[in-house]
């Protein structure tokens, strides 16, 4: 959705930071104990104040213009640091009256135009004076350059460079906003208890989730390359893992091998299953993401709809040791949900709060599973993978009357790097960097041809074109790699 033009100029932003060394704009590390002090002491408090600037934030229309918003009086627009089809978080800004040092803020010299996805809003990259940096982009619903007024600069002082330069346009952070503005420990359990989703599984899954102790408990295999027929148990802590290290094919997790542990333990134990959650900074420490990671022993195999037909694709999808994720948006200005993001195989959806189920007993967001592949949505209903015009496609299926979990009960905080080394207590096993399942051992090929045996010759043909441009993971030729492996991790989720 952004544009690769605002990619790049952010990017350049971003170069300018990291290599303005030695003019102010990379904070010496303060001591664990000072970040415990003061930690999430501005979290949900309305404005965020960082010595001499005052920083607010106001939800807007993605159509709106800034000049459709009234702002309060001594407050400048800064700009907008997220994009979505409807809302739109920009932030607003003022000096504090007793500021006397140099000024906080000041007008562009110049906008350049950017590419906008958004049909009649124009978005403006605006261009500092030296020694300030844009903190936004500007939307208006015009194709003439905004007045310069309209909008100011932050000097560049109030800038550091962020942890987490994901693929997000938003990449500048704020000074010791993080520090200062995120939630501390006891605001995060709040928000769990106020937020944390329903999960929902399809009333026939088979493929249940389960904790990844549980897993371990239940005979799960850790095979090396070395020694592939030397496979050994594991821990229920997941010690015995190899730590760290990237994914070099050298170690992999398997199921039992005797065949009627093997099914006892693809169906997961929904009773034992917990969301182990990561909690970081998003948005440069304007927003919290609080994501929830769960584990399926099993992911099952596809399904496609072909015209009338459904037609289970034998192995094809199929794979040992499955992650999924949901994310909550929370707005670090008044601690409330604004979206949140469902994985959908190798990608995901944002979803405003407005447009979230909720459950009935609390005010908490619902999240549906798909049959076999667990991917995430925030209704039920079928959602077609494919050709979807010719009704032709993978079947993502969620409904109603099937188990769910409550995860407020299970949520487990696994990591939340920025409350400091030993704030929370990682589980040994997130630091596995290997797979969670081995290499498929069945030939996709093959499979397609047992699938359209028995299929007339359209049919088949349909079928066959439908398997050859599934995207590579839904054949499941790869176990998947843990949550700290994924992109997501560090980065922005987009
Ligand atoms: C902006 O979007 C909203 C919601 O989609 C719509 O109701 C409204 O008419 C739009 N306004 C303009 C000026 O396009
Ligand atoms: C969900 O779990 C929380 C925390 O244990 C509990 O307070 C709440 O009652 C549960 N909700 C339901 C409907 O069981």
């Amino acid at each position: 959705m952004v544009s690769s033009l605002i990619y790049s100029m952010l990017l350049l932003i971003v170069f300018f930071l990291l290599s303005g060394s030695g003019n102010g704009i990379t904070p010496a590390k303060e001591p664990t104990s000072w970040k415990k002090k003061h930690q999430g002491h501005q979290f949900a408090k309305g404005r965020i104040e960082l010595g001499g600037l005052e920083i607010r934030e106001i939800s807007t229309l993605a159509n709106a213009s800034f000049d459709d918003v009234t702002l309060p009086s001594g407050f400048f627009h800064l700009g907008s640091r997220s994009h979505s089809a409807l809302l739109t978080l920009t932030l607003i800004a003022r000096e504090a009256s007793h500021s006397n040092s140099s000024p906080a803020l000041s007008p562009p010299t110049d906008f350049l135009p950017i590419e906008s996805s958004f049909g009649t809003t124009f978005l403006w990259l605006p261009v500092p004076l030296p020694g300030f940096l844009p903190a936004g982009l500007l939307r208006s619903a015009s194709t003439s350059k905004p007045l310069l007024s309209s909008l100011r600069c932050v000097r560049q002082e109030f800038f550091q460079s962020c942890d987490n330069t994901g693929n997000s346009p938003a990449l500048l952070c704020f000074k010791n906003i993080v520090d200062d503005a995120m939630p501390n420990l006891d605001q995060i359990t709040k928000l769990l208890q106020k937020y944390s989703p329903w999960v929902h599984f399809h009333p026939d899954e088979r493929y249940l989730p389960s904790s990844v102790s549980w897993f371990f408990n239940n005979g799960a295999l850790l095979f090396s390359k070395t020694d592939p027929n030397g496979p050994t148990p594991v821990d229920p802590a997941g010690r015995a893992l190899p730590q760290g290290g990237t994914n070099d094919g050298a170690y992999w997790l398997d199921l039992p091998s005797d065949d009627a542990e093997k099914d006892r333990v693809k169906a997961g134990e929904l009773s034992t299953a917990e969301a182990y959650v990561h909690v970081k900074p998003a948005l440069g420490g304007t927003a919290t993401d609080i994501v929830f990671w769960l584990f399926y022993p099993f992911n099952g195999p596809g399904r496609a709809k072909v015209g009338l037909i459904n037609i289970g694709l034998g192995h094809i999808g199929e794979h040992v040791g499955d992650w999924e994720h949901v994310t909550l948006r929370i707005s670090n200005f008044d601690g409330v949900l604004k979206r949140m993001y469902f994985s959908q195989h190798t990608s995901g959806t944002w979803v405003e709060a407005t447009d979230l189920v909720y459950s009935t007993p609390g005010q908490r967001p619902a999240a549906y599973a798909t049959l076999n592949g667990h991917a995430f949505y925030p209704k039920a209903g079928l959602v077609l993978q494919g050709e979807v015009e010719k009704g032709i496609g993978i079947r993502d299926d969620t409904a109603e009357g099937g188990q769910t979990m409550n995860l407020t009960a299970r949520a487990v905080i696994a990591a939340a790097e920025y409350l400091g080394d030993g704030a929370v207590a990682e589980p040994a096993w997130l630091q596995y960097m290997r797979d969670w399942g081995p290499k498929v051992s069945y030939d996709v090929s093959k499979e397609v041809d047992k699938l359209v045996r028995f299929l007339p010759g359209k049919m088949k043909r349909k079928v066959r074109n439908l398997v050859e441009r599934l995207p590579p993971e839904l054949f499941g030729q790869e176990g998947p790699t843990g949550p700290k492996v994924k992109a997501s991790w560090d980065g922005d989720e987009v």
